[in-house]
């Protein structure tokens, strides 16, 4: 759909926020907790971005984008194009982050730009008068988005690894604070994101949840195998030095991709024949096992010829 760019705001340093409006007026697509939009920019660039604001709120959707020093095109674009009045494309919300509303207790921890899904978390949380804590760490104070709008909540704990006398947050005594039954979840970088799975690997599997912003993810591009398209009858040579992705956009397949690392889930296709070499970070260990999706934009396939429902 496209939407208007009502207001731009800077939020902190190389963080800028985003409202969103719908053109006529009225109100946007519901969404609860944790859900994100993908934001198309030109043609084969697509990025996904957490909705931040109270999903009680229905007449705008606010995001903030972190120019990252090594963009791929997304974050940059949006930081030097993009100006109040435009009209850009984004489609409905999605949800990879869903929160268990009733739990016990919900213990967030964030890292960096990884706040912005649990802010909309909290607006929920605290209109349902439910008990929760957020750990939020920031390099710098200046690099902290959305402190001020924290300050006005009880339980959050703001810390800053990148200064002198700095601290990590201590992720297993958050966790082993955490009352029987509470629901943990965690968005930031891919380190914070290996520590906070290892340190609650002993927690019930449901109760742990994780969001990946980025990843540092290793993309298979060993090629040497063939797709066979089920369903338009195309097959497709993957070459060495190629992606998946690469091969069916190369031969004019039209799929949706917008991370292009394996963490947003977009680019999911049906296995119905082969074996993948899962390289991302958004199917669980149990959906990898049993190989009956792929995100052809960073896996591999083990075997000569994989079959797709597409
Ligand atoms: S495009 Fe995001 S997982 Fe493939």
């Amino acid at each position: 759909m496209q939407v208007r760019l009502k207001a731009i705001r800077w939020e902190a340093e190389d963080i800028l926020s985003f409202i969103l409006e719908p053109l006529g007026g009225g109100l946007m697509l519901p969404f609860d907790p944790g859900a994100h939009i993908d934001v198309h920019l030109a043609p084969g660039l697509t990025r996904s971005y957490s909705l931040v604001n109270d999903p009680a709120v229905r007449g705008h959707y606010e995001i903030a984008v972190h120019l990252s020093p090594t963009s791929r095109g997304g974050s940059r674009h949006i930081h030097e194009r993009w100006r109040a009045g435009d009209i850009v494309e984004i489609s409905a919300p999605k949800n990879n982050f869903p929160m268990v509303e009733d739990a016990v207790h919900t213990v967030l921890i964030a890292g960096g730009i990884g706040v912005t899904p649990m802010l909309p978390m909290i607006a929920r949380l605290s209109r349902l008068k439910r008990s929760w804590e957020l750990h939020y760490v920031a390099a710098t104070p200046e690099r902290a988005a959305y402190v001020q709008h924290l300050e006005g909540y009880d339980g959050v704990t703001v810390a800053f690894d990148g200064v002198p006398g700095g601290q990590r947050l201590d992720l297993k005594a958050i966790s082993d604070a955490a009352p029987e039954g509470a629901h943990l979840y965690c968005c930031g970088p891919t380190g914070m994101l290996d520590a906070f799975v290892a340190v609650n690997a002993g927690k019930p599997k449901d109760h742990v949840h994780i969001e990946y912003f980025s990843a540092e993810t290793e993309v298979a591009t060993e090629g040497g195998y063939t797709l066979e398209l089920a369903r338009s009858g195309k097959t497709v040579e993957v070459a060495e030095g190629e992606t998946m992705l690469d091969a069916l956009l190369a031969a004019g397949v039209d799929i949706g991709f917008a991370c292009g690392e394996g963490v947003c889930g977009t680019c999911e296709v049906k296995i119905l024949e082969g074996i993948a070499d899962h390289r991302d970070h958004f199917l669980s260990d149990e959906d990898k096992a049993a190989n009956t999706s792929i995100m052809v934009c960073c896996s591999g396939v083990k075997s000569p010829r994989m079959v797709l429902d597409i």
